[in-house]
């Protein structure tokens, strides 16, 4: 097992084009790293520099305190399980898992060892005489993982494993994944373009933009304290609401009301004028269902459309937004490969909130709202 230092990484196809440009990231030795990002922002280049199956342009690749940028893919020692498995389809599942172990002269009897104990932790001991192609996505899946954890590699690298699985499958398949890691306590670096697998995967996550690192936080401060508008609105399912507010003295002027900031935010954006903010649909609630209700932060919203959801609500509240505002929440929305971020509010109520005609009450925690620069798209608020 080793750590993976990678330091100021540059990869520039022969377009001269930075695929991946500048990033740095460290993972510790036993940690499960997750590179996620739209698709085109460099977590495949990234995975095969690691990995070795792609030249680095400039900056050091170091494993296990080793430099390896000029090692070949064979004398770095991971394991590198892709999207399509590549299992060899005339192999049993037995000799597909053997298949690294042979190639490396091992005995017979240390291999059957090895194979044994990965089929056994990996629940395939009923199918290892079958071929490839009579198992299903999740048992490909899991040979395709036997092969890679009988090597005693340094690390494990996935690029998006489960991207073929149906989603019912996808979701066991992260769970034994996140189990098989922590029983093994294999470092490991994840590719995944689906935010729900680098929220629940990761012991860490480092947010791709066009081949540039926005943010490596763990999956909790993402959420909570995004850096910048791409981070916001790529992290959390559906999308932080995105808001036209103008800043007046210690208010924040948003589409539904005026309110009072919280000090510490009000000192952050003094003397600006209009910002975007930021606020996820937890962060409302219908008064209903409230006991203590803060008069200064409730709104009169009229809700065009409710979906019920028995543990939840979601609840869609249109507004009228300037055209310059408009276009910028659609241009958010493109490079976060998102839904049209139309210019609605998405509020998730409690699910005993009444569904009362026209218009309800709802209550915001200005404590929770973000204020963005809405030309650099720094957050003016993080940490607060
Ligand atoms: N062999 C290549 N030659 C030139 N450009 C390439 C090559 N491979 C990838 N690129 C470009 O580099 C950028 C990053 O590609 P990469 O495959 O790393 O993206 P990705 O984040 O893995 O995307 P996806 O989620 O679609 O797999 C893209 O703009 C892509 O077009
Ligand atoms: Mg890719």
């Amino acid at each position: 097992m080793a750590t993976i230092e990678m330091k100021n990484i540059v990869k520039e196809y022969g377009d001269g084009f930075p695929a991946v440009n500048d990033v740095s990231i460290d993972v510790a030795d036993g940690e499960f790293l997750i590179l996620v990002g739209p698709s085109g922002c460099g977590k495949s280049t990234l995975l095969r520099m690691i990995v070795g199956l792609e030249d680095i342009t400039s900056g050091d690749m170091v494993i296990g305190g080793k430099r390896v940028n000029d090692l070949a893919p064979r004398d770095r020692n991971l394991s590198m399980v892709f999207q399509n498995y590549a299992l060899y389809p005339h192999l049993t599942v037995y000799e597909n898992i053997a298949f690294p172990l042979r190639l490396a002269g091992m005995k017979s009897s240390e291999i059957d060892e090895k194979v044994r104990q990965a089929s056994a932790t990996l629940d395939l001991d009923e199918h290892l005489e079958r071929k490839p192609a009579n198992l299903s996505g999740g048992q490909r899946q899991r040979v395709a993982m036997g092969r890679a954890i009988v090597r005693d590699a340094e690390a494990f690298l996935f690029d998006e494993p489960l991207s073929n699985l149906d989603a019912k499958l996808r979701g066991q398949m992260r769970t034994e994944i996140a189990r098989l890691q922590k029983k093994l306590g294999i470092t490991t670096v994840y590719v995944t373009h689906d935010q729900t697998e680098a929220m629940t995967l990761g012991d860490r996550v480092a947010v791709l933009k066009r081949g540039v690192l926005q943010q490596l936080a763990t999956p909790r401060e993402l959420y909570e304290q995004p850096v910048n508008l791409f981070v916001a609105g790529f992290i959390g399912s559906p999308p932080m609401n995105f808001l036209p507010a103008k800043i007046q003295g210690t208010q924040v002027e948003l589409p539904f009301g005026t309110f009072e900031l919280p000090a510490d935010k009000a000192a952050k954006v003094e003397g600006r004028d209009l910002l975007l903010a930021g606020i996820r649909p937890e962060h409302f609630e219908d008064v209903s269902v409230l006991e203590d209700v803060d008069e200064a932060r409730t709104f009169e919203a009229t809700i065009d459309v409710r979906e019920w959801l028995g543990d939840q609500q979601y609840a869609y509240i249109p507004y009228d937004a300037e055209p310059n505002v408009q276009d910028q929440l659609k241009s958010l929305a493109r490079e976060v490969d998102g839904d049209s971020l139309r210019t609605q509010l998405v509020v998730s109520l409690d699910s005993a909130a009444r569904e009362t005609e026209g218009a309800s009450q709802l209550t915001i925690d200005l404590d929770k709202l973000h204020l963005f620069d809405p030309s650099s798209g720094e957050n003016l608020t993080v940490g607060l």
